[in-house]
């Protein structure tokens, strides 16, 4: 396994870093409790909008801009980021983010529950659809990103390894379960093809069948 810590400073040290947009989006979200994904899942996202040369990301759960930055700062630069946000909190300390980072033009930030709001996105029109916000509603979220991407679009999850709770058969609460059941999903899945890097909390990738 390459979960040594060692390792794991090794790459951090390696790994590009944050600017400071970034860095003050990093920042705010940890005073306003908000769990942003770590730099090195950051880096994973804007490598993923650069090597496909996303013009278009969904991304469910702004929490306080930080992995939307990432985004952008891979995405083309025409590229629009629509970003579903429940709380108005977190979408104001995300407004000021893109802001600060001159990027809030190219950002659609949508408020409300994202089950409400998915809905209202068009079929077979994005790059990527990145899933970050309610663990529970994760087997949901699939169902509309499998719509919502154009063939050959990338789907991207965070912590479907959930400090490693998934992979224990005795925890059974809701938000366990729901990455379970998305990540066994994706998997079984014909029309997704994909896999877990064990990077941060654990990033699910798939590409949707051409
Ligand atoms: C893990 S944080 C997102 C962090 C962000 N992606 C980042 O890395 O900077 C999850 C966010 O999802 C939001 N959220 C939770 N449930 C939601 C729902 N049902 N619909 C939309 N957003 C939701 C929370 O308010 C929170 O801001």
């Amino acid at each position: 396994m390459l979960n040594d810590q060692r390792i794991a400073t090794y790459l951090r040290g390696l790994a590009e870093g944050e600017d400071e947009p970034l860095r003050a989006a990093r920042a705010r979200s940890e005073e306003a409790d908000i769990p942003a994904v770590p730099a090195e899942t950051g880096g994973v996202l804007r490598f993923l909008a650069r090597a496909t040369a996303a013009r278009t990301v969904v991304e469910i759960g702004s929490g306080g801009g930080y992995s939307g930055l990432w985004f952008l700062g891979g995405m083309d630069p025409k590229g629009i980021l629509t970003t579903i946000e429940l709380d108005a909190s977190h979408q104001s300390l995300a407004q000021q983010a893109y802001a600060e980072a001159g990027v809030a033009g190219r950002v659609r930030s949508l408020l409300g529950p994202a089950l409400q709001m998915l809905p209202k996105l068009a079929d077979d029109s994005y790059d990527i659809v990145f899933i970050d916000a309610e663990k529970s509603e994760y087997p949901e979220y699939l169902e509309h990103a499998k719509r919502l991407l154009r063939p050959g679009g990338v789907l991207v999850a965070d912590n479907v390894l959930a400090g490693g709770r998934v992979a224990d058969q005795l925890v059974d609460d809701e938000d366990t379960l729901g990455l379970r059941n998305f990540n066994a999903a994706v998997t079984e899945d014909p029309d997704l093809s994909g896999l877990i890097m064990p990077i941060g909390d654990g990033i699910l990738v798939a590409v949707l069948a051409e």
